[in-house]
């Protein structure tokens, strides 16, 4: 049984390969399915460490405080373990990422609850639970800061000199004097809650010593070079006495962007001191309370109109809520403000960002990084103006949409006409005029709706991030095939099948002959980390370099083999020629080369687009190198009694320039969209008292099976000049579709305009009980 479906993979992977330079935008079989359907994949938890101990930490049970005592029970026989605090650590006290706020270990002041103190190793995993019980922390409170509120008035100051982690500002023509020009202005201040990024694996990291003082961390992670920086900085060791390699990883959605630099030097640290491997490996319920998730906001629109729906001036003000320490933040904060806006052409414009710290977990890297916060706030905006003007959402929309040649707030022009394309097209494919007259119809228990919301992701690193980061990658040519050495991991997204197609594409050869390697710091290149939706837009463009480079060094050398001019040798099609007439093929020159030389490396190399410029001061310029659009037309069905909401179907119809796998791009879409929807109606996280109270999949409810809808993906392909063949950035966009779009379709069928997420049924019952009139 387990041959045959070995055989039939096979099979269809082959009849997807063809030695034509067409391996893009095939749905070739991704290159780890076989290992992860039938078991064989190892995740961190199940590769086998002789010899290794099980790492755990004490944490912090209060939101803000001293610590008094650390307490050890004399009853507990402390020789068997390995016991760390803060004033054991090696080196500095900081887990290095954009700042360096956050300690390894709190020393005096305890931030946030669930905030690591202490961390012990033990040889059985029974021992280390006798050990954690065995610790006592005393803490006396201090006052916490526990919402955006409390942060901003500034009374209890936790963090700098005023609570302010962050904060930018960009401006466009002059918003305050355009307002005069409005037939109305419309004021409303949107908020979004905690969301949590839930991998099905949780976070996990084992650290090795190694005999030259140095050590190795494997583990789940979506960014190599970021853990080996925090690590190198954390121990104050030479970059060649870290590696860093990449377990196989069980989703990531930013979840494991920046969480994982602390966890490896937690490993680490105790890896060090017991002088053998000790693993980490969170439960559910660890990595709920403890890891990152995404920012709350609170964001104020008041937008200027003309009473046929056209805007003339908008203001906007975005507060973030950043928890204990910056983590991210800063760049969160960036993009959620280049965000604001979304699809819309605002001729006068001025929006403010903030990022405040609270007393509450870190809040990190989560899909869309922002800008679904903003794009939730800027949606319902667009929704409000409708409602309040008598027209419909379609209408308001269609009138503001960005055109080829209108700019954002921050300057950058609008180079294609996907906003307009991907929402006409979505109205039509949805039917959604019929469908909306049908629905406003319905009467009795039950109710139908329909909604429609429009979204963006600019691709890659904000700014200039992708100069600073330089990405670069290593392909090596071996008799049998090229490796490829990049540090964007496969976390479940499909990184490893694309980029191996983007590489076999470059080179024109078989896709079997192209083999990912997994992440591996000591022969892995930095390709900056794999974040930003950069992975298949940008690397894929320095994998296409580096493909360039080797087909010119081995042109090279069949050149001189043969003894002819560089320049009459051509390369086609997996071919070398000469004046057109078939001298070698790639393997054959690259097999003959190895037996001389040995294998042959080159390096990709980033080179950034000349006509790009970007202001970082000022937040000006082309933000993003390219700009994918969708959008997200969802029914629902709401039981007015209960409240409960039932997505039916949902067509999502977007722009991601060139698939380069279809069928992997319309997973991302689907799983991005359902992500949404949870967001916007399911996934509730109360805090009190800086705990959060939804801490476990029972009371944390995300979208299952049961809860999805019928999903309708179109991929407009409209190519983008700045990616790997033509790709936009792709991952996390389809996220930002799903939170506007079922507030507008409850909207629709309920009547009660939520401007907030998510959506539950206390929601509803309380704008009810407000006085908002729900549709008769
Ligand atoms: Mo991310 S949220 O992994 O850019």
């Amino acid at each position: 049984m387990g041959e045959k479906l070995e055989a039939e993979l096979a099979e269809e992977k082959s009849s997807d390969i063809r030695n034509d330079g067409s391996i893009v935008g095939k749905s070739v079989v991704r290159v780890d399915a076989w290992d992860k359907v039938t078991g064989k994949a190892q995740y961190v938890d199940d590769i086998p460490f002789p010899g290794c101990w099980y790492g755990g930490t004490v944490r912090s049970n209060v939101p803000h405080g001293k610590i008094v005592k650390i307490e050890r029970s004399p009853s507990f026989d402390w020789s068997k373990v390995i016991f760390v605090a803060a004033k054991d650590l090696p080196g500095p006290n900081e887990v290095a990422m954009v700042r360096r706020d956050m300690p390894i270990l709190a020393k005096e002041i305890v931030n946030y609850v669930s905030e690591p103190i202490a961390l012990i190793a033990a040889p059985t995993k029974a021992l280390l639970k006798a050990a954690l019980k065995a610790v006592k922390v005393e803490i006396e409170p201090l006052e916490p800061v526990l919402t955006i509120e409390e942060a901003l008035s500034g009374e209890n100051v936790i963090w700098g000199e005023d609570n302010v982690l962050a904060k930018f500002e960009v401006n466009k023509g002059d918003a305050e004097e355009a307002f005069n020009e409005a037939d109305i202005i419309i004021e409303e201040t949107y908020r979004t809650g905690h969301q949590e990024q839930l991998y099905l694996e949780p976070q996990g990291m084992v650290a090795l010593p190694r005999d030259d003082g140095g050590v190795e961390v494997i583990g789940s992670l979506q960014c190599p070079y970021y853990v080996h920086s925090a690590m190198t900085h954390a121990f104050m060791l030479p970059p060649e006495k870290v590696v860093i390699k990449q377990a196989v990883t069980g989703g990531g959605f930013g979840g494991k962007e920046d969480f994982p630099s602390l966890l490896a030097i937690h490993a680490a640290i105790l890896a060090l001191k017991a002088k053998r491997p000790v693993k980490i490996i969170y439960d559910r319920a660890e990595d709920m309370v403890s890891t990152t998730k995404r920012h709350p906001s609170r964001i104020r629109h008041r937008t200027g109109v003309k009473k046929d729906g056209t805007i003339v001036a908008q203001d906007i003000d975005l507060v973030l809520d950043g928890g204990a320490y910056t983590t991210l933040s800063i760049v969160v904060l960036q993009r959620s403000l280049l965000h604001a806006t979304g699809c819309y052409n605002i001729p006068n414009a001025h929006v403010s960002a903030k990022v405040v710290a609270t007393n509450t977990p870190p809040n990190g890297a989560f899909r869309g990084f922002g800008a679904p916060q903003s794009i939730f706030a800027m949606e319902r905006q667009m929704d409000k103006i409708a409602r309040t003007l008598n027209l419909s959402p379609v209408e308001v929309r269609r009138k503001n949409l960005l055109r080829v040649g209108d700019t954002f707030p921050f300057g950058q022009a609008v180079e294609d006409e996907g906003p307009r394309l991907v929402f006409e097209r979505a109205l039509v494919i949805s039917e959604y005029e019929r469908k909306r007259a049908e629905y406003s119809r319905d009467r009795g228990p039950k109710r139908r709706g329909i909604g429609v919301s429009l979204f963006l992701h600019g691709g890659g690193f904000t700014g200039s991030g992708e100069q600073a980061i330089d990405g670069k990658v290593k392909l090596k040519l071996t008799s049998e095939r090229v490796e490829l050495y990049v540090s964007s991991v496969d976390m479940g997204q499909g990184a490893a099948t694309v980029l191996t197609q983007i590489t076999a594409q470059g080179l024109q050869i078989p896709f079997e002959r192209v083999k990912y390697m997994s992440p591996d710091t000591s022969k892995t290149p930095d390709s900056g980390p794999t974040v930003a939706s950069r992975t298949t837009m940008i690397v894929g463009k320095i994998v296409l370099r580096g493909a360039e480079k080797l087909i010119k060094r081995l042109k090279k050398y069949v050149s001189d083999s043969l003894d002819v001019p560089f320049e009459e040798v051509t390369y086609n099609k997996g071919f070398f020629q000469r004046n057109g007439v078939y001298v070698v093929d790639f393997l054959e020159a690259a097999r003959s080369y190895e037996e001389k030389h040995g294998p042959l490396e080159v390096i990709g190399d980033y080179s950034h687009p000349a006509e790009l410029y970007w202001d970082d001061d000022r937040c000006q310029g082309d933000a993003y190198q390219g700009y994918a659009w969708g959008a997200n037309v969802l029914e629902v069905e709401v039981d007015m009694d209960t409240w409960e909401v039932r997505p039916l179907r949902d067509t999502v119809v977007v722009d991601v320039g060139t698939a380069i796998n279809p069928l992997l791009a319309v997973g991302q879409v689907e799983g991005g969209s359902l992500q949404g929807l949870g967001y916007g109606y399911l996934e509730v996280i109360e805090v009190e008292g800086g705990k959060y109270k939804n801490d476990r999949l029972s009371n944390y409810i995300i979208p299952t099976s049961v809860d999805c809808p019928d999903f309708f993906v179109e991929l407009t392909e409209i190519p983008c000049s700045k990616g790997a063949f033509g790709a936009k950035g792709l991952g996390e966009m389809p996220l930002s579709g799903g939170g506007p779009a079922v507030a507008a379709a409850i909207e629709h069928a309920t009547g009660l305009f939520s401007n907030k997420l998510p959506i539950t049924g206390e929601v509803l019952t309380a704008l009810e009980l407000k006085g908002d009139e729900r549709r008769s």
